[in-house]
């Protein structure tokens, strides 16, 4: 059985109050969660927010980190560094990073291998654009995404690592993927992995992002090979976010 799990990706928010009282509004608003619960602040209130967390209820994570271990890589924060603050866990390969900074398939992947080698468990995003689900490529783009990573790392590191499927198309746009369409996606991620190794491709946990919400988490989060979600703007909100926490736990009983 796979534990669901529900990360949420703050992004570039708030200010180091604003941050505060998110953690302390969702602390207080969330019992003992029987799924497990990941926040991603931006970089520089990670380690304040990883003291509040310090029951080990809700972990951390980072939202990127450099591929590179140290050196000369201005502006830079390493999967150790990440470690060092308090984080268990780094977004890789977040369609943001991608289109906005240029990440490139080789470049996640190498992300993907440091953040592991800094005891980092990465959640690595894959997932389509719009132009390219209206072509029908979104099984063709999504298996490029996870086999560049399998050629790097190998498949026994995806017994180390959490997948996001997040359509470009959904994130931030209020438009999510049905149930249906999320789920077949999913059914092919763990295929793809599990005919490299099928008990990692049992055991791996695939979330789905991409304007999730309270309204719509159960029914996503119901599906057979969805076990999770991955979260950005109803992350910012604690009611909100704790409901789509309730849901991923429920959405598997
Ligand atoms: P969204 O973002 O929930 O605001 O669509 C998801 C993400 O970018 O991870």
């Amino acid at each position: 059985m796979r534990r669901p799990v529900v990360a949420g990706n703050w992004k570039m928010h708030g200010s180091r109050a604003e941050n505060t009282r998110l953690i302390n509004a969702i602390l207080e608003a969330s019992d003992e969660p029987a799924c497990e619960v990941i926040v991603c602040p931006p970089a520089v209130y990670l380690w304040e927010i990883g003291r509040q967390l310090k029951d080990n209820r809700i972990a951390l994570g980072a939202q990127t980190l450099c591929a590179d271990s140290q050196g000369a890589f201005t502006g830079e924060v390493s999967g150790a560094m990440l470690k060092d603050v308090g984080a268990s866990h780094v977004i890789v390969g977040h369609s943001e990073r991608r289109a906005l900074y240029r990440e490139d398939d080789a470049l996640v992947a190498r992300k993907f291998v440091a953040a592991q080698a800094a005891g980092l468990l990465p959640i690595l995003c894959v997932g389509e654009t719009l132009e390219e689900w209206e072509r029908g490529d979104t099984e063709q783009v999504v298996a490029r995404q996870l086999d560049a990573v399998l050629a790097v790392a190998g498949v026994a590191s995806f017994g180390r690592a959490i997948v996001a499927y997040e359509p470009v198309w959904a994130i931030g746009t209020g438009k999510n993927a049905t149930p249906d369409q999320a789920q077949a996606v999913h059914a092919f991620i763990r295929a793809r992995i599990a005919a490299r190794d099928a008990m990692i491709g049992d055991g791996l946990r695939l979330l789905y992002g991409g304007s999730v919400k309270a309204a719509n988490a159960a029914e996503l989060f119901g599906q057979p090979d969805v076990d999770g979600g991955l979260v950005g703007g109803a992350s910012l909100k604690a009611d909100e976010f704790v409901r789509i926490c309730a849901a991923a736990t429920s959405g598997r009983a």
